[in-house]
Order: C-alpha cells, then structure tokens, then sequence
C-alpha cells in the first residue's frame, strides 16, 4: 500500500502572517519541470510575465499574453504542492478597467489554478486592487521599477535615487496595500527606501533589487542559476548551470560526431535464439 503524505499548499493568509517574520523565499518558474525543485524550497512560485523574455525570447514583458499565462501558469499549478502559486497579469489585460482586470483575473485564478495574481502599479492602480480583492482574487502588487512601464519609465532605472521620489513611492506601497493587496513586490527601489516602506506597510513586501530588510526576496530562477553571462548587480548567481548545460551538450555533440554515442549499454538486442 503506498502511502501518500499530503502537503499542505501555503495560503494566501499565510504568506499574509509572515510581516516581520522569518523571510519569504519566493522564485519565478514556468514550467513543470523547474517548478517542481522551485517548489521544495520556495514560498511563492511566480509564473512571472519575464516568461517572454527568458522562454519566449521576447525583448520586453510587454510581449506577454494571457494564453501565455495561462499555459505556463497551469503547468506550474499542477506540478507544485507546497508553494503559493502566483501568476502575473500581462500588460494590456487590467490597466483599462477593475471589469476588465477582474475577467482577466479570474480567467488566470480558473484556467491555471494558481491562487493569485500579481499586477503592476502604485496608486493608479489602487481602485483595481481594490476591486479584485473585494470580489475572491488574491493580488500581490508590483511597485518601484515596473517592468511593463519600461517605455514611460525610460529603461530600466533604479527608483528612488533623488529623494524628492520618495513620497510618490511610499504613496504607491501604501495605497495598495491599502486597497487590500496581500503583498507588495518592491523592485529597483534604493535600499532605505525599500527598508522604510516595509516599516511603513501592513503586507509583506518581496524585494527584488530593494534591500534585506523586506518581508521576503525574489529572483528569476534562470538569473540566479547562472544561465546568463551577464546579470544585474540585484542578482547573485548562486549556480553555474549554464556552464554546465554547455558542456553536456558540448559533450553529447562530441560522443555523436565519435560514434561513441549510443553505447553498447544505449542499444537494443533482439532476444538470445534458443540452441
Ligand atoms: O516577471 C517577473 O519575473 C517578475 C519579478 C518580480 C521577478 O515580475
């Protein structure tokens, strides 16, 4: 009889009950495959709308759809137990209207069975949290450098850098959390302020190129493996495996062009003949 241990998933109440607490860990992934080792260590996997970059090859985030989403977003639902699986809503699909952002949310939450989503935007999109929230969609918010604002934002420029910002990103944390966000990701923001607003807000904040002191950290999972020569100072790479990948294949392309790939132990034989 084999028995089956259940795991509990991490709720959205529980992330909650982590302000101050011992740190969120939380990772990106977008398919099964990563999602499953993201999912024995992390607390939020995040089927991020980087998804177009890293698996798509898209310049920006801006590429991102809903079909994307939620293709990735159910393999990741489906392939993790413990992990509070949040999916990112794409550019395009909830600046226009909270009706909009709810049959867009609600598509996600239904389609992929991840338990929240996460959005870009401080106070302009405070009525649209709002508004989720108060109708059963979980939302982590996303403050300081947006991703999907690159174009208004003229790049991807560290916020907070003159002090006379600082109001206007504290207001943008405080309206959405306000508003009933769960959560806030802080990213490209100079490290006190990052260290000020998440004194200032109820709702952890998940930094990203922000500081130590948030309530938890995020990375995308192929950054911090070492599958780009180059990262931005935010990211440590806590591995090599784009070394290693290359080599495998390097090696692999070697043992083929050698014929010593497929190996006696890599073959078939018909069955032994009697007598
Ligand atoms: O899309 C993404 O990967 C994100 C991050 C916060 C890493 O939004």
């Amino acid at each position: 009889m084999s028995v089956e241990i259940a795991q509990k998933r991490l709720s959205v109440p529980d992330i909650r009950a982590r302000k101050g607490g011992r740190p969120i860990v939380a990772l990106t992934a977008y398919n099964a495959l990563t999602a499953r080792f993201v999912d024995r260590h992390a607390d939020i996997v995040l089927v991020g709308d980087s998804v177009a970059m890293v698996e798509h090859g898209l310049p920006s985030t801006l590429g991102a759809t809903m079909e994307m989403m939620i293709l990735h977003g159910r393999a990741v639902a489906k392939s993790t137990q413990r992990a509070l699986v949040v999916v990112d809503m794409p550019f395009g699909s909830y600046e226009g209207s909270p009706k909009d952002a709810f049959r867009n949310a609600s598509r996600l939450l239904a389609e992929t069975g991840c338990s929240a989503v996460k959005l870009e935007g401080g106070q302009p999109m405070a009525e649209t949290v709002a508004f989720l929230a108060t109708r059963g969609v979980p939302v982590l918010a996303h403050v300081g450098l947006t991703p999907q604002a690159v174009m208004t934002l003229g790049g991807f420029r560290t916020q907070g850098r003159d002090r006379s910002d600082w109001g206007r990103l504290q207001e943008d944390a405080r309206s959405v959390a306000e508003a009933g966000a769960f959560g806030v990701v802080l990213e490209g923001v100079v490290e006190p302020l990052a260290a000020e607003i998440t004194g200032q807000i109820a709702v952890p904040t998940i930094g990203i190129g922000a500081s130590a002191q948030c309530d938890g950290q995020i990375l995308v999972l192929e950054d911090m493996l070492g599958f780009n020569d180059r990262v931005p100072r935010f990211v440590q790479r806590f591995g090599d495996l784009g070394k290693d990948m290359d080599a495998a294949i390097s090696a692999y392309a070697e043992a083929v062009a050698d014929r010593r790939f497929p190996g006696e132990a890599n073959v078939y034989q018909p069955r032994k003949e009697d007598g």
